[in-house]
């Protein structure tokens, strides 16, 4: 079978130049396309990287590129990263590693946001498969959850537990995920507007960001645009 998100990662490397900054998310097509740069030595020797992920920053250090730590990165030429779901307008959910305020700070920086992945991941509206991630400033948990329930009652709050010690899954910036699964579809500024709430530092959907989305499946590689 083959490998799409091989596929959408040879056509991004494609679209990268020789002495630019790279900005990358984390997953597995994200990995994908480093293993491309690392087998094009020149290439590789000539790029700064920036991540936003422990993870893809480990690969990035085994791989012996140069990296920039993320609060001294000035400039990204391209923020690629891989989501959950985007819709026609390359509206993004990105849940899954919880490290979504450090995605977007990376994705704003960057004169590109492209996102990359297999086919699956695109749909002409957001469903309700994936949750609005929030991540919460711990003395906002009791505020953002009456909120949600005042203002979206159907919609179901837990917050992320970590399975590795009591107590729960702590960000980077020292603060707490709140998962919010929707019963019904809701429109990108019904969840964008959760981020007014006090206390919300960002929500795991990116709204306006990315200005083109790789993505591969069995019709072949395609480069999409918001509509
Ligand atoms: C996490 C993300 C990841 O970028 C996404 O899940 C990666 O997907 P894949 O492994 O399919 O490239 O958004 O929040």
């Amino acid at each position: 079978m083959a490998d799409y998100k091989m596929e959408a990662a040879k056509a991004a490397l494609q679209l990268i130049k020789p002495g630019q900054t790279i900005g990358v998310g984390a997953g597995s097509t994200i990995a994908n396309l480093l293993g491309l740069i690392a087998a094009d030595k020149d290439l590789a020797a000539s790029l700064t990287f920036a991540t936003s992920s422990f993870k893809t920053a480990a690969l990035i250090m085994e791989y012996d590129f140069r990296l920039v730590g993320s609060e001294h990165v000035k400039h990204i030429d391209i923020y690629f990263d891989g989501c959950d779901q985007f819709d026609a307008q390359l509206n993004a959910l990105k849940c899954g590693g919880g490290i979504h305020t450090s995605e977007k700070i990376m994705a704003s920086l960057a004169d590109e946001f492209i996102l990359i992945g297999d086919d699956s991941k695109a749909v002409e509206k957001l469903d309700i498969t994936y949750p609005l991630v929030l991540e919460v400033l711990p003395t906002a948990l009791q505020l953002v959850n009456q909120w949600l329930l005042k203002h979206i009652p159907t919609a179901k709050t837990t917050m992320r537990m970590s399975t590795q010690k009591d107590g729960a899954v702590i960000t980077e910036n020292g603060n707490y995920l709140l998962d919010v699964y929707f019963t019904e579809p809701m429109e990108i500024a019904e969840m964008d507007a959760v981020k007014m709430v006090p206390g919300v530092v960002e929500h795991s959907l990116f709204v306006d960001l990315a200005g083109r989305a790789i993505i591969a499946g069995e019709s072949g590689v395609r480069i999409l645009t918001p509509r």
